[in-house]
């Protein structure tokens, strides 16, 4: 079991590491979803440190992940932004997926912006739509936060009433309203993968009050509440979960409905940074 007090040494070591390469103090931690990278690119780029360089750091296996922290600046804020990010079907634990988000608070982060790419289960949606979550399942069966709890990095039992913060998900709306970029509201249901779904599971997680599922994001956003950090959350809708009309899934496909829904989503999160 890792003990709370060697994560919190390790906090300190992993952001001290960044922050003799970076003199800035974070407002804003990003998590960039599969295929969603380009944002980054985006970013007045000040420090790019592969996560390999950080001490603690997790690294990232998937091809389509760079696994790279960017400091910089973007619409007037300053911010620490993960390309690339590590799921639970990698192997890696909950806790490992989320230690990114803590050295995010520890970098001065009040606020996450996270992005996906998820299947729709909502019959109303459509690939390539921009799902704004309004809240969550953890059907991931882990949990980030179990262990001895640390209470200089949150409480034992985090309250759980408004993970996405309301303010953002408002904002996140009128600036999607504002540049004509139509939005869908949703609950998404994180599951373990690496397989996507049979018939008979997007049939059940619609049933359960989902809208949309991936396989990353819930760790995270647990963590950043317990962080006491407001978090927003945009899904890209990469493909339909319809149990009754089904295709088989297809990689490229997925990725290709992610770069095309990618810029929608890239206005609205610059959009909403330059209001907050
Ligand atoms: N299921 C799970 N994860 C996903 C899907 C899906 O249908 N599409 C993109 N990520």
């Amino acid at each position: 079991m890792v003990m709370q007090n060697d994560e919190y040494v390790k906090l300190q070591e992993s952001t001290s590491e960044i922050m003799r390469r970076w003199c800035g103090r974070a407002n804003v931690g990003i998590i960039l979803g599969t295929g969603l990278g380009a944002l980054a690119d985006r970013i007045e780029q000040e420090t790019v440190i592969p996560y390999s360089e950080i001490p603690h750091f997790p690294i990232s296996t998937v091809e389509s992940h760079a696994g790279r922290l960017i400091l910089g600046r973007l619409e007037g804020k300053s911010i620490v932004a993960m390309q690339g990010r590590f799921h639970y079907y990698e192997g890696y634990s909950a806790r490992e997926i989320a230690y990114p988000v803590r050295v995010m608070k520890e970098l001065g982060a009040s606020t996450l912006i996270v992005s996906n790419a998820a299947g729709g289960l909502n019959p109303q949606f459509r690939a390539g739509d921009v799902m704004i979550i309004e809240d969550h399942i953890n059907l991931l069966g882990v949990n980030p936060l179990i262990g001895p709890n640390d209470n200089r990095l949150g409480e034992r039992f985090p309250d759980m009433s408004e993970p996405y913060s309301k303010e953002l998900i408002a904002l996140a709306r009128k600036v999607a309203l504002q540049n004509a970029i139509p939005t869908q509201m949703g609950v998404y249901v994180s599951v373990p993968g690496p397989n996507l779904e049979t018939r008979a599971e997007y049939r059940y997680l619609r049933m359960i009050g989902a809208d949309a599922v991936g396989m990353s994001t819930v760790p995270e956003v647990i963590v950043a509440a317990h962080a006491k950090m407001r978090t927003l959350g945009i899904s890209v809708i990469t493909d339909m979960g319809l149990p009754d009309a089904l295709e088989p899934a297809s990689l490229e496909r997925i990725l290709k409905n992610a770069a095309e829904a990618e810029p929608k989503m890239n206005q609205i999160i610059q959009g909403v940074l330059k209001q907050i």
